[in-house]
C-alpha cells in the first residue's frame, strides 16, 4: 500500500531524481519509527550457499545501493541478502544525465549510469556504520579512466579494501556502460584476471583467516561459445560462483517503445528469457558444479521460479523491485 502510493508519486518524476529521493529517505529514516512503512517480517526459508547461511534466497541486485547507504533499510524489507556496489577505487561521477529511462510497457529500465559512486573507502565507512547483520555482497569494478590492462589493479585494490566487510565479493566484468569492460569476459584477458584475483583471494583468506567467496557477474549477451569459454575459465580458476546476468544491449524485445533507442543496458522483463537461458546453459556446461545466482527480469513469483528451475540457487531483483516494491520479496519467499 505504502509502496503503491510512493511509486505513483515517484513515477511522475525523473527516474534518477526518484532514485535519489528514495535512497535519501531510506537512509535517513531506516532507524526511526518511519521505517515501519517498508519493514516486513518474512518467514525464514534458509538456504546454504557457498558455505553461508542465507535466511531466504531473494536478494537485492547490485547497482541500486552503489555506495551502501541504505543497507539497514533493505535488510528491514526482508531481503535474504543485499549486494551493494558496483564500487570503484576512486569516486567517479558516471555518465552525463539523463542516464536512466523507464519503459513501463515492459516493466523495464534502460540505464547508462557508468559506475557513478563515491569510491571504495566511502563504501567501507558506510558498511561499518550500518546495523545490518545479514549477508552482504560487495560488487567491485574498475574506474573508467583505468585502462583494461591495468583493470586488474583496480579489482585487487577494491578486494583488499572490502574483504573483511563482505560476506561475498562480486567481480563485475559485465556492465555495458564502462567502455571496454566487457572485453574482460573473453579469452586470455579473462583467464589472466581470474587467476590474479583468485591468488589475491587466497592471500586475503590466509591473512584474515576468513573465507570470503568470490563470484563473477556476466552479461546476457554472450553467445554459446563465449558462455562455454567463461564457464571453463570460472571452473579452472576455481571461482566460487557466478551471477547471471547483468543488463542487455539487445533492444529486440522493446522495439518501438519510448526510450528504446537510448544507449545503455536494458533490464527487467525483456532480459528475463535470455537470463534464464544463460543460467540453464551455465548449469549444463558446469554439470551443476558452479553455484549460480540468477538475476534478470524477475518481477513476480512465476519469474522467480523460472530462475530456480533453470538452475539458480539464489535470485536477485532490481527492476522488478522498482516496479513492484518490497512486497515482491515477500511474495517470492512465501511461495517457496
Ligand atoms: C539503474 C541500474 C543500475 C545498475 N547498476 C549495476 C551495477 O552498478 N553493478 C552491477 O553489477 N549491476 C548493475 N545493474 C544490473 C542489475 O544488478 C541486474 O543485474 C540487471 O538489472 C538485471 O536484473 P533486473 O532485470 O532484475 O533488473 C544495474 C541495473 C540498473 C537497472
Amino acid at each position: 500500500m505504502f509502496y503503491d502510493l510512493a511509486r505513483r508519486f515517484m513515477f511522475t518524476q525523473d527516474a534518477e531524481w526518484a532514485h535519489e529521493f528514495a535512497l535519501n529517505n531510506l537512509r535517513r529514516y531506516a532507524n526511526t519509527p518511519i521505517s515501519a512503512a517498508w519493514k516486513q517480517s518474512i518467514e525464514n526459508k534458509p538456504v546454504n550457499f557457498l558455505g553461508l547461511e542465507f535466511k531466504n534466497p531473494v536478494g537485492l541486485a547490485a547497482g541500486l545501493d552503489k555506495d551502501a547507504q541504505c543497507i539497514d533499510a533493505f535488510g528491514q524489507m526482508g531481503f535474504g541478502f543485499v549486494e551493494v556496489g558496483t564500487v570503484t577505487p576512486k569516486a567517479q561521477i558516471g555518465n552525463e544525465k539523463p542516464r536512466i529511462f523507464r519503459l513501463p510497457e515492459s516493466n523495464a529500465i534502460i540505464n547508462r549510469m557508468g559506475f557513478n559512486n563515491k569510491g571504495v573507502d566511502n563504501l567501507v565507512n558506510n558498511v561499518k556504520a550500518s546495523h545490518y547483520k545479514g549477508i552482504l555482497g560487495i560488487n567491485i569494478g574498475k574506474n573508467k579512466d583505468t585502462p583494461n590492462e591495468k583493470g586488474k589493479d583496480d579489482y585487487i585494490h577494491c578486494m583488499r579494501k572490502v574483504f573483511e566487510h563482505a560476506s561475498y565479493i562480486t567481480v563485475n566484468i559485465s556492465s555495458p556502460n564502462t567502455p571496454g569492460l566487457r572485453d574482460l569476459q573473453y579469452g586470455e584477458a579473462l583467464d589472466d584476471l581470474l587467476q590474479s584475483l583468485k591468488n589475491e583471494q587466497l592471500d586475503l583468506i590466509a591473512h584474515h583467516n576468513k573465507h570470503v567467496p568470490m563470484l563473477v557477474k556476466i552479461a546476457p549477451d554472450l553467445d554459446d561459445i563465449q558462455i562455454q569459454q567463461v564457464s571453463e575459465s570460472l571452473l579452472s580458476n576455481k571461482i566460487d560462483g557466478v551471477i547471471a546476468t547483468n543488463t542487455t544491449l539487445s533492444r529486440a524485445a522493446v522495439q518501438g517503445q519510448q526510450y528504446a533507442q537510448e544507449a545503455g543496458g536494458l533490464s527487467g522483463q525483456p532480459v528475463r528469457t535470455r537470463s534464464n537461458e544463460v543460467v540453464a546453459e551455465l548449469k549444463r556446461l558446469t554439470k551443476g558444479q558452479l553455484p549460480i545466482i540468477g538475476v534478470g527480469g524477475i518481477d513476480d513469483v512465476a519469474s522467480a521460479h523460472e530462475k530456480f528451475d533453470a538452475g539458480a540457487q539464489l535470485v536477485q531483483v532490481y527492476t522488478g523491485f522498482i516496479y513492484k516494491g518490497p512486497k515482491l520479496v515477500k511474495s517470492i519467499v512465501n511461495s517457496l
